[in-house]
């Protein structure tokens, strides 16, 4: 299986932060933020990782990053030239691809949990699509799904009048198929082309998986979530040293 990182965006939600950088280098805990989901990638053996993010910043990125033989890996680097959505940015890594099976991650989601068993299971999974859902007290700021029994009926984007308290996580593991939907796609009311609309052309053709997080998960891209995302990370490097 091949990785997929996307980092681009405005970072709008953490202006002035965002000025002169992008959301994706500023720190969580002791490092950038990118690199925590590269270390899950890498922690699930995934050594081919594709990195997505705007032109503004791509310069600083590759300058973190390298071709990867610091983190034994080998980094693809593509530009999004405006931010246009999730499903935009995911189309840039057709060539990448090549056939094969991606794990998708978005660049400002930070978790706890190994993805190593949901990379298996994904494997094993002939064809489709699978998401990981995580339980929040504030499921109105992301994808919400409808489950019923072992399978998802529905995601829906922002709800007002949230279904459940199920978050999608931008934890996404997709086979080929990913991009002939996305060029089905149109774009949204907030003028993007939406991951939610991707993971419902996989309910309807009845191949959506699901799984559960079990730690805690966050993403980073508002204030207060940028300082959970800190505090819970910092928490961990504290257990870590012990
Ligand atoms: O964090 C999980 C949520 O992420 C999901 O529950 C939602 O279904 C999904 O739409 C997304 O919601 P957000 O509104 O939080 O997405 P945001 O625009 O903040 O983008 C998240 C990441 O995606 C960001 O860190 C970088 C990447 N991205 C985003 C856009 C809009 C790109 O690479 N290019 C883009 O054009």
């Amino acid at each position: 299986m091949k990785g997929v990182i996307l980092a681009g965006g405005t970072g709008s939600r953490l202006f002035p932060l965002t000025k002169v950088t992008n959301k994706h280098l500023l720190p969580v805990g002791k490092q950038p933020m990118l690199l925590h989901p590269i270390e899950k990638l890498r922690e699930a053996g995934v050594e081919q990782i594709l990195i997505v993010t705007g032109t503004e910043h791509m310069g600083d990125v590759v300058g973190l990053l390298g071709s990867g033989k610091d983190y034994n890996c080998h980094f693809t680097f593509k530009v999004q030239d405006e931010a246009g959505g999730i499903a935009q940015a995911l189309a840039l890594a057709e060539n990448f691809a090549g056939g094969d099976k991606i794990c998708v991650l978005l660049g400002d989601n930070i978790f706890e949990d190994s993805i190593v068993s949901d990379v298996e299971a994904f494997n094993a999974q002939e064809q489709g699509a699978r998401v990981l859902l995580k339980e929040v007290h504030d499921p109105a700021r992301y994808g919400v799904a409808c489950v019923d029994g072992d399978r998802v009926t529905e995601i829906i984007e922002k709800p007002k009048d949230p279904p459940s308290s199920m978050a999608v996580t931008g934890i996404y593991f997709y086979d080929a198929r990913v991009f002939e939907f996305i060029r089905g796609l149109k774009p949204s009311a907030r003028g993007e082309y939406e991951i939610t609309d991707v993971n419902n052309a996989y309910i309807e053709a009845g191949e959506m998986s699901f799984g559960h997080l079990q730690g805690w998960w966050t993403d980073a891209g508002t204030f207060p979530s940028f300082h959970l995302a800190n505090r819970l990370i910092m928490e961990q490097e504290a257990a870590q040293e012990k």
